[in-house]
């Protein structure tokens, strides 16, 4: 049978054929493969090309898929109505995302002294979530604080939005590509963890977009301290650099917090 569409929406539909890329959002597939497309005329090539860069912004960090549905059911069965009840379960499932799970020796003291140095936090919004969000136990929040939470996956974005809903916390989670639209939601705190190299690989301009077009009072941003395989390669110092970079002529006040795995900033507007 004759294929259907044009070349890009192909590209699309193949790209999502395949388990790997199967809830990665279809605009945000379609982006990339747009630009493969112009860079080489056969679509057999951009598709491989396509799935090289979703591999690298978002693939090499998901690991192994973890059973959302039976994960929701156990986290429902453990909890008795405090956010601590989860913290095992939760820790259990945060570490099937490899980049979430880089922060879990050191979530308590992340969040303690982050957070510290912050006025009460009623809103956070968590740009390019990953498992994240499973940390809120770990986050000293003022009493019902709201959670906005957003990613390329669809599944992944399913599960938060109902992790968040099972233990009452207002805000929501949905599907977002933040190269073609920044969240506006006006927040207390958003969250840009270890997420500007991703985007930067796509689009050079577009971590200065974000942080310059975020809503909110302050901004965690952080990078990743080594490279998924535990090589270090200067990264914190090349990193640090290029945050240096995104903020000349912004007149905003910025604290470091430097940790074995990841190098964060306080950014406050
Ligand atoms: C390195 S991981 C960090 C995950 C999480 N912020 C953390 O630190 O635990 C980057 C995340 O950004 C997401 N992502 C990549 N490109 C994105 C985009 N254009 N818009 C929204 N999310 C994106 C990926 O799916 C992945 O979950």
């Amino acid at each position: 049978m004759a294929e259907q569409g044009s070349p890009l929406e192909q590209l699309v539909a193949a790209v999502r054929a395949s388990a790997r890329y199967r809830h990665v959002s279809a605009g945000f597939i379609a982006r990339i493969g747009a630009q493969e497309l112009a860079k080489r005329p056969n679509l057999k090539a951009a598709i491989k090309a396509t799935k090289d860069r979703l591999h690298q912004v978002g693939g090499a960090y998901r690991g192994t898929r973890p059973d959302y549905q039976a994960s929701l059911e156990r986290l429902r069965g453990a909890f008795r109505g405090n956010l601590s009840d989860l913290r095992p379960l939760c820790l259990e499932i945060m570490r099937t995302h490899a980049s979430t799970r880089e922060r879990l020796p050191v979530l308590a003291e992340f969040y303690g002294s982050i957070f510290d140095a912050l006025p009460p936090v009623r809103s956070v919004l968590d740009v390019g979530c990953g498992l994240n969000p499973l940390a809120l136990p770990w986050m000293p929040l003022a009493p019902g604080a709201a959670y906005y939470a957003c990613d390329i996956y669809e599944d992944l974005v399913a599960f938060v939005g109902e992790f968040l809903g099972l233990v009452g916390v207002s805000g929501g989670a949905w599907v977002c590509d933040v190269l073609g639209e920044v969240p506006r939601q006006k927040v207390d705190v958003a969250l840009v963890l270890k997420l500007i190299p991703c985007l930067e690989q796509i689009d050079r301009a577009a971590g200065r977009r974000l942080l310059d077009g975020l809503n909110a009072d302050h901004l965690v941003v952080s990078f990743p301290a080594q490279s998924l395989c535990g090589a270090r390669k200067g990264m914190p110092a090349t990193y640090e650099a290029r945050f240096r970079e995104l903020m000349e002529g912004r007149d905003w006040r910025v604290r470091r917090f430097a940790f074995s795995s990841e190098l964060a900033f306080l950014v406050s507007k």
